[in-house]
């Protein structure tokens, strides 16, 4: 009898995944199952939902429980200069090896409200001329993308910059900063599932950070071989800082300094 029962409950968490993934094409079966499971089940308890296939049909009645659902499954908590010292890292990169180009290709994958991003465009932009500089800004989820166009922040996610920095970016007005004008032109925002869509390429620097941690080992594999073949010859792959790659020789790239991987 337990077994029965026990068997329904998985059923029916499978069950959900691959209507999701129709209705998404989030495919829920390459993130980590316990983690994605705990996440939903909360979400579906505080709406008292018994199971998760009431849920799914809860879902496509209601928008803002399927937004809500979403927001659950991506995961969109982000900051500028995110764990900072690394950024300092990049930085040195960023001088020694780019010193003599004119031109920079950069790609922030999974770059949720733009934080990320606009990281990347101040930082280049005391190294390359604006002109010179290209970002490519994926992230699945289109909600966050079209915040991130937007370039309005409140104080918090500005933890990381000191006062100078604040105001060397932004343009503030009341609570907001908004990112200074002359930022913008250096991001394209696109929409893209990692664990689906073909990747763009050529990129002197990709930046992915703090979405792997969700992903199962074999999905992770798929990525990084895409990085991989993202990467130009001597490209550099910043990942986040619990993301460390086991075996990075199998993708073509080798370790540089810790969270940091160059192609070969
Ligand atoms: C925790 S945020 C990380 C943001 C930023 N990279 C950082 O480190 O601060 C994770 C982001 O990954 C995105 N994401 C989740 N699954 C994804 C997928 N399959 N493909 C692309 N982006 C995905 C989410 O929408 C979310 O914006």
């Amino acid at each position: 009898m337990e077994e029965r029962c026990l068997l329904r409950v998985v059923d029916d968490y499978q069950w959900f995944i691959r209507h999701f993934h129709s209705l998404t094409g989030i495919d829920l079966s390459l993130y980590k199952e316990e983690q994605m499971k705990r996440r939903l089940t909360t979400l579906r308890s505080k709406r008292n939902i018994q199971t998760f296939q009431e849920f799914y049909h809860a879902m496509l009645k209601s928008k803002p429980l399927y937004e809500e659902c979403l927001d659950r499954v991506t995961i969109n908590v982000t900051e500028f200069y995110r764990n900072r010292p690394r950024w300092d890292v990049l930085e040195q990169f960023i001088k020694e090896q780019f010193r003599d180009k004119q031109e920079i290709k950069v790609w922030s994958a999974a770059c949720s409200t733009g934080e990320e991003p606009f990281s990347l465009a101040t930082l280049l932009s005391r190294y390359f001329p604006l002109e010179g500089i290209q970002i490519t800004a994926t992230d699945i989820d289109l909600k966050v993308l079209e915040k991130a166009k937007e370039g309005n922040y409140i104080e918090r996610t500005l933890n990381n910059l000191t006062d100078q920095e604040k105001s060397m970016f932004f343009n503030k007005n009341g609570l907001i900063y908004t990112v200074k004008d002359k930022y913008r032109p250096l991001i394209t925002f696109q929409q893209h599932n990692l664990l689906s869509d073909p990747a763009p390429d050529s990129f002197d620097l990709i930046v992915c950070r703090n979405v792997l941690i969700y992903f199962k080992e074999d999905a992770k594999e798929i990525i990084y071989q895409k990085f991989g073949q993202a990467l130009k010859s001597n490209g550099l792959l910043f990942v986040g800082s619990t993301e460390q790659i086991f075996h990075p020789e199998k993708f073509n790239l080798k370790p540089v300094k810790t969270f940091f991987y160059q192609k070969n």
